[in-house]
C-alpha cells in the first residue's frame, strides 16, 4: 500500500493497489492538492491504508472528490462514505462510465472550474461524447495530472495476454502513450489537437499518470510524442 509522497508545493501523490478491469491490472494513482484556502482536493481516490487517511486529514479538510475521467467514478463512493461532506465532482457521466451505485454529485467538470480550485488548478477538456477527461495543471508545483489517456504499462512476467493487450494499444513501457482504442474517441480531431497545445502551453515540470511513471525529466517532450499521432 502507497504512502503520502509530496511532490512539491502543496502537491502529493499516494499509490493505490492494483485494480483489474476485464481481467487486466492496472496500477492506480490519486493526486491530491492542498488548496490556498487550505482545502484538500482529491483526484482519482484509491483504496489506501488508515496512516495514509490520517495523514491527508492532517493536512486539512478533504472538501473536494473528483473523477477527471469517466473511468474512475466507481472510486469516489468510497470516499464518499468516509468523508460525506466533501464535494463530488466527476466527468461527465457516458456510456463508458465505470459506476458503483449514484452519487450526490456536486457538478460535473466543465468551465469554469469550482473558484475555490483556482488559481491553484486549470483544467482542459480533452475528448468527446464518450470519453471526456479534464487533464489538469497544478501551478504551484508546475505538475500535470493525466488520468486514462496517456498510461505507461511495464512488461508484466506471466500476464502473456495483459502484455498482448497493453502492447497492440501502444501503451508499453518505456513510452507509452495514448491508447489505440481512446484514440477512436478523439471524433473532434481540431478541438482535440487545440486542447493538447494548450495542454503543452502550461509550462509543467512534472507529470503524473494515474496509470504509470511520475515523469520529472523532459516532461513536455514526454506529453507531445504521446500526441504526436494527433499533432
Ligand atoms: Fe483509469
Amino acid at each position: 500500500m502507497g504512502t503520502l509522497t509530496s511532490l512539491g508545493e502543496d502537491l502529493f501523490v499516494v499509490d493505490g493497489p492494483t485494480v483489474r478491469d476485464l481481467g487486466i491490472p492496472f496500477d492506480t494513482r490519486m493526486s491530491i492538492a492542498r488548496l490556498g484556502d487550505g482545502a484538500i482536493w482529491i483526484s482519482s481516490p484509491v483504496a489506501t491504508s488508515y496512516a495514509v487517511l490520517a495523514a491527508i486529514t492532517a493536512l486539512g479538510p478533504v472538501r473536494y472528490l473528483v473523477s477527471p475521467t469517466p473511468r474512475h467514478y466507481w472510486r469516489l463512493a468510497r470516499w464518499h462514505t468516509l468523508f460525506p461532506r466533501a464535494e463530488l465532482w466527476s466527468s461527465p457521466i457516458t456510456p463508458v462510465t465505470l459506476k458503483d451505485g449514484d452519487l450526490p454529485l456536486t457538478g460535473l467538470l466543465g468551465d469554469p472550474l469550482p473558484e475555490a480550485w483556482t488559481p491553484d488548478l486549470e483544467h482542459v477538456v480533452l475528448g468527446d461524447a464518450l470519453l471526456r477527461e479534464s487533464v489538469f495543471y497544478h501551478a504551484p508545483s508546475r505538475t500535470l495530472l493525466v488520468e486514462d489517456v496517456i498510461q505507461v504499462h511495464e512488461l508484466l512476467p506471466g500476464h502473456p495476454v495483459s502484455n498482448a493487450v497493453f502492447r497492440l494499444s501502444g501503451l508499453m513501457a518505456p513510452d507509452g502513450g495514448v491508447s489505440r482504442d481512446i484514440r477512436l474517441t478523439f471524433f473532434d480531431r481540431r478541438a482535440a489537437r487545440e486542447a493538447v497545445r494548450k495542454i503543452l502551453d502550461w509550462p509543467f515540470r512534472t507529470v503524473v499518470l494515474a496509470h504509470g511513471p511520475i515523469v520529472t525529466r523532459q516532461a513536455k517532450a514526454f506529453v507531445a510524442r504521446a500526441f504526436d499521432w494527433l499533432l
